[in-house]
C-alpha cells in the first residue's frame, strides 16, 4: 500500500486520489497548464525571473536559490544543455521524493518541463536511486504517457519546443546524490564527485552545460508559474518561502509524510502532526534535516524548520526527513549507526573523508563498547574539525557536523560510558 501523506497544502493536495498519478487524472486537476502558460506565453528569461522572484529554495539539501541556480546556464551557447532531476535519495531519514515519485510523477513532469525550457535544455534525465524501483516504474509509466500525448518530444504540448526524458536507475550509492558523482554514474563512471570548478552549468553531463535540481524543487515551479510569486511567498518565512514536506520518523505516535509552510515549529510537527512521543515518554533528541544535519536537544524544538533559524541553532533543514528519538536512546549508539554508514559511502578520494569516516565509526564503538578513555571525546572532535572544508565534496562536511551535534549537546552520554566502562542505556536500541 502507498503512504498517503497528510494534506496541508498545495503540493500534496491530490494524493489521496489515485487517478492523479495518472496523465488524464492530473489533466483533470489542471495539470500541464502552468507548462502551457510557460511555453507559449512567457519568454525563457521570464520564467526564469519568476522563480527568482519567489524565492524558491532547492529542496535537495543545500537551499540555493534555484532561479538563481537556472541563470548560470549560459543562454547564447549552441551546444546541447541538459537537465537533470536528482531522485537519488539516500539521506537517512528523507523519504518525501519517493512518494512524489510514486504519487505525482505528472507534477515532477510539468516542473521539469518549464525548467527545461526556462535553461533551454533539449534533455532531461531523471536519476533515480536504484532501490527505488516502484517509484521508477512509476515514472517510466508517466514518460511514456507524456510521449503518447506530445506533452514530451519533437513538439511538446503544440509550442514547438522540442524535450525528451530520460529516466535511469542509479545502482544504490549515497554518493550519486552528490551532483557531480551522480554525473559521473550517470556517464557511465564510478560515482565519484567532480572538483570543481568548473560546476555543472558550465561543464556538466557529457561535458554539456547542465543543471541540476531535486526532485520536490521541480514540482513546486508549476504552482509559481500558475499562481505568481507572491502566492508563493504567501507561505513560510522572508527568506524561506513555500511549504516544504516534513519526513517524519523515529519515536513518534503518528510517522508519516506532513507538506507544511517552512518556519513551521519543529516541535508542532513532532507534538501535533506527528502526535507526540510514543509510549508517553520524554523526547531526547531530534535530528531535524536528514542524518547529516547535527541534532538538537529536546529544550531547542521551539525552533523554526527554515535554514535561517536552524543555522543559528547549529544545524540545517537539509532534506526535512525529522528523526525523532526518545528518552531511551543512547546518543553514542546513534553515533556508532551515523558513523558506520559514513565510514561505508564514503568514496574513498579524500583522504581526509575515507581515513576521518574510518576513525571516527571505531572510536564510537570503542566507546560504546566500554572501551573508551575521556581523551576520546576531544579526539572526535579533532577529526571532526580536520574533515570539514577540505575535500573534493561536502559528504566529508556531512559526516563530521552530526558527531560534532552529538557532543555538542549529549557529551554527557558519553562521559558516562567512559566512566562506567559500559553502556547505561539498557533499554535502548541494539545495534
Ligand atoms: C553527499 C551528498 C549527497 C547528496 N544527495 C542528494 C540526494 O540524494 N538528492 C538531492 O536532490 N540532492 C542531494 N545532494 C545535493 C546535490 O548535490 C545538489 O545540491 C542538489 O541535487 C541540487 O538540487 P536543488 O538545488 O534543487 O536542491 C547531495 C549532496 C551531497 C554532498
Ligand atoms: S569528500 Fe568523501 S565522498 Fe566526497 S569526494 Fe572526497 S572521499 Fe569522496
Amino acid at each position: 500500500m502507498l503512504k498517503v501523506p497528510h494534506v496541508t497544502s498545495y503540493l500534496t493536495e491530490h494524493f489521496a486520489e489515485d487517478a492523479f498519478g495518472t496523465l488524464a487524472g492530473y489533466e483533470k486537476k489542471g495539470g500541464y497548464a502552468a507548462a502551457r502558460k510557460a511555453l507559449t506565453e512567457m519568454a525563457p528569461g521570464d520564467v526564469i525571473e519568476l522563480v527568482k522572484a519567489s524565492g524558491l529554495q532547492g529542496r535537495g539539501g543545500a537551499g540555493f536559490n534555484t532561479g538563481l541556480k537556472w541563470s548560470f546556464m549560459p543562454a547564447d551557447s549552441d551546444v546541447p544543455k541538459y537537465l537533470v532531476c536528482n531522485a537519488d535519495e539516500s539521506e537517512p531519514g528523507s523519504f518525501k521524493d519517493r512518494i512524489l515519485l510514486e504519487r505525482s510523477p505528472h507534477q515532477l513532469l510539468e516542473g521539469i518541463l518549464i525548467a527545461a525550457y526556462a535553461v533551454g535544455a533539449c534533455t532531461t534525465f531523471i536519476y533515480i536511486r536504484g532501490e527505488y524501483s516502484f517509484p521508477a516504474d512509476q515514472v517510466e509509466r508517466a514518460v511514456a504517457e507524456a510521449y503518447d500525448q506530445g506533452h514530451l518530444g519533437p513538439n511538446v504540448l503544440g509550442s514547438g519546443f522540442r524535450h525528451d526524458v530520460v529516466v535511469h536507475r542509479g545502482a544504490g550509492a549515497y554518493i550519486c546524490g552528490e551532483e557531480t558523482g551522480l554525473l559521473e554514474s550517470l556517464e557511465g563512471k564510478k560515482g565519484q564527485p567532480r572538483k570543481k570548478p568548473p560546476f555543472p552549468a558550465q561543464v556538466g553531463a557529457f561535458g554539456m552545460p547542465t543543471t541540476v535540481n531535486n526532485v520536490e524543487t521541480f514540482c513546486h515551479v508549476p504552482y509559481i508559474v500558475n499562481r505568481g510569486a507572491e502566492w508563493f511567498r504567501g507561505f513560510g518565512t522572508e527568506a524561506s518561502p513555500g511549504t516544504t514536506l516534513f519526513g517524519v520518523s523515529g519515536h513518534v505516535v503518528k510517522p508519516g509524510l506532513f507538506e507544511l509552510p517552512l518556519g513551521t515549529p519543529l516541535s508542532e510537527i513532532v507534538f501535533e502532526h506527528a502526535g507526540g512521543i510514543a509510549g508517553g515518554r520524554k523526547v531526547k533528541g531530534v535530528i531535524p534535516g536528514g542524518m547529516s544535519m547535527p541534532i538538537l536537544p529536546a529544550g531547542q524544538l521551539d525552533v523554526p524548520m527554515a535554514n535561517e533559524s536552524l543555522r543559528e541553532r547549529g544545524t540545517m533543514l537539509g532534506t526535512g526527513g525529522i528523526m525523532v528519538m526518545d528518552e531511551t536512546t543512547c546518543m553514542v549508539r546513534v553515533g556508532c549507526v551515523i558513523s558506520y554508514f559514513f565510514r561505508d559511502e564514503s568514496c574513498g578520494q579524500c583522504t581526509q573523508c575515507r581515513e576521518g569516516t574510518g576513525w571516527l565509526n571505531k572510536i564510537m564503538n570503542r566507546i560504546e563498547r566500554g572501551a573508551g578513555q575521556s581523551e576520546d571525546l576531544g579526539v572526535l572532535l579533532d577529526i571532526a574539525a580536520k574533515m570539514e572544508g577540505q575535500t573534493i565534496c561536502a559528504f566529508a562536511d556531512a559526516a563530521a557536523w552530526p558527531v560534532q551535534g552529538l557532543l555538542r549537546h549529549f557529551r554527557a552520554d558519553f562521559e558516562e560510558h567512559v566512566r562506567l566502562g559500559r553502556c547505561p542505556f539498557t533499554a535502548s536500541f541494539e545495534l
